[in-house]
């Protein structure tokens, strides 16, 4: 069976995919279906964004969708990036420009810079709704190091590592990462949904 994931982002849609191959269940991103909707999360949490961008896609498909909703929220910065992760530093910013920002906002605070990636996986299907979190847990670095993975990846250092997740392997950051905890999770419970 197939079931739609709310996302252009090509990195997070590799993500999840990974976590679904060997399962009955077969994730098309908005990506590979050429649709570049825009939706606008107005949601202040996490979880609202999440169900904003899945109820919009369901609207559309009316099939099966999952979204996920993430971040990183920075102790010293009290919480930002937060929902704002992906437009941090302003509209159509660059994940550099986002990772400088950050960096500089650092500058007059100690280390560590104590943050977390978040993630608020979500699956909808008209009056079926599951929602389940993951967080990663590290620290934040003033240089941007590595080539991998997207986002914020290159100045996180997650904790007992110590490099940035851009220095990992895709397959390495996808058993560790917030959105492998969320999304494992609602797997077993969307294999327990359809097949239990
Ligand atoms: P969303 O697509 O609205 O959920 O925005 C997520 C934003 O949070 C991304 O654009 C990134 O800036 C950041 N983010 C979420 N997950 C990750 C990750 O796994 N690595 C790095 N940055 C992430």
């Amino acid at each position: 069976m197939k079931i739609i994931f709310a996302t252009q982002n090509k990195g997070k849609a590799n993500e999840v995919k990974a976590i679904f191959t060997n399962t009955p269940i077969e994730i098309i991103s908005l990506y590979d279906l050429g649709n570049n909707i825009d939706i606008e999360e107005h949601g202040s949490t996490f979880s609202e964004n999440a169900f904003i961008k899945a109820k919009a896609v369901y609207e559309i498909y009316k099939e099966p969708v999952l979204a996920d909703d993430s971040g990183l929220s920075i102790d010293q910065l009290n919480g930002r990036p937060g929902v704002y992760s992906a437009r941090y530093a302003g509209e159509n910013c660059t994940y550099e420009d986002n990772n400088l920002k950050v960096i500089d906002e650092l500058k007059e605070f100690p280390e560590p810079h104590k943050a977390k990636f978040i993630s608020c996986a979500v699956f909808y299907y008209d009056k079926n709704k599951i929602e389940v979190f993951g967080e990663l847990h590290g620290r934040i670095i003033m240089d941007q190091r590595g080539t991998n993975g997207f986002g914020y990846d290159p100045i996180f250092i997650p904790d007992g590592y110590d490099k940035t997740i851009s220095e990992f392997e895709f397959e390495e950051k996808n058993k560790i990462s917030h959105r492998a905890k969320s999304f494992n999770v609602l797997k077993e419970k969307l294999l327990d949904f359809y097949f239990g």
